[in-house]
Parts: C-alpha cells; structure tokens; sequence
C-alpha cells in the first residue's frame, strides 16, 4: 500500500507533534513534582508516557507502510510555570493543536481517498476528544473547589487518583 507524499509529512509532522507533547507533560511533571504537587506530577509523568505511545503508533504506521518514519529533533518545552492552573491552560492548549492537526489529516485522507490511514486515525479522533475533555474537567476544578491552598490541594489529591487509573483506550 502507498501513501502520498502529503500524506506522509503530514504523518511525520504528527509524530514530531507528539513527541513535544510527550516532552512538554515530562517538563510539566517535573515543575509538579519539584513545586510539590505530587499528585499532579503523577498525572504528567503518565501522560508523557501516554504521549510517547501515540508516537510510536505513528511511526509503526509509517514504517509498517514502508514510508519510513523520520524520528525528529525535539525544542526544548518551557520549564517554569507561575502555577497548577496556568500549567493546565497549556495542556488544554496544547492538545487543542494536535487535535486541528489530526482533524487536518483526517481531510487529506479524505480527499485522497486514503482509506487506511483514514480508519487508523480514527483512533486518534476519538483519543483527543478525551484529552481536550480531560483538561477542561480539571480546569473546572478551579472554579469548583477554589485557587486556595486548600483547593489546589484537593485538585492535586484528584489528579493523584487520575494518575493512578488507567486511561488509554483500546486500541
Ligand atoms: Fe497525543
Ligand atoms: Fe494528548
């Protein structure tokens, strides 16, 4: 089976998309841990795990087509954040970007009547819908228990019980 040439930067670019993310989560989950969220530094350090995943489900399709998938360099994320919820807010905006990148290569699929990489990135439709609910619930939150000590703490001991359940689903 062929992809196009589109289709395969296209392809690329995500697994470069998702390595950042991967490596912006592991960035977070450090600023978690060192500011003491514990509970928060589980949830990130999970989800950079959960972005690595995606990029290999990438790079598998890739190579499995014989596209070869180019593993790229990767810019340095930000390591301060000034707190919990503005850390959030760039999650939450982070995956809004990935999910207009995948929505983008769902058209070209469509477009090129690609219909294998059209049902593999269905998966990933359906993941980013979570993702972008996950964040926006936790951000919630904020509002619900408060930006308190109190309240950040109550968020924080959520997160820990997040970071603990499994979230991935079946492929
Ligand atoms: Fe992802
Ligand atoms: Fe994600």
């Amino acid at each position: 089976m062929k992809i196009s040439s589109k289709m395969k930067k296209a392809l690329n670019d995500q697994v470069t998309l998702e390595a950042s993310a991967s490596n912006s989560y592991l960035a977070m989950a450090s600023w978690c841990e060192v500011t003491g969220y514990q509970g928060a530094a589980n949830y990130f350090y999970a989800q950079s795990d959960e972005e690595r995943t995606h990029m290999l489900k990438v790079v598998h399709y890739l190579n499995a087509l014989g596209a070869v998938a180019i593993i790229p360099a990767i810019k340095s994320p930000g390591s301060s954040y000034k707190s919990l919820e503005g850390l959030i807010k760039t999650a939450l905006k982070n995956e809004q970007i990935v999910t207009a990148a995948i929505h983008k290569m769902v058209e070209i699929a469509q477009k090129e009547k690609d219909h294998s990489t059209y049902a593999f990135l269905e998966w990933f439709v359906n993941e980013q819908v979570q993702e972008e609910t996950k964040f926006e619930t936790i951000l919630q939150k904020f509002d619900l228990l408060g930006r308190d000590k109190l309240g950040i703490n109550e968020i924080d001991k959520f997160l820990a019980v997040d970071a603990a359940a499994p979230s991935e689903p079946a492929m």
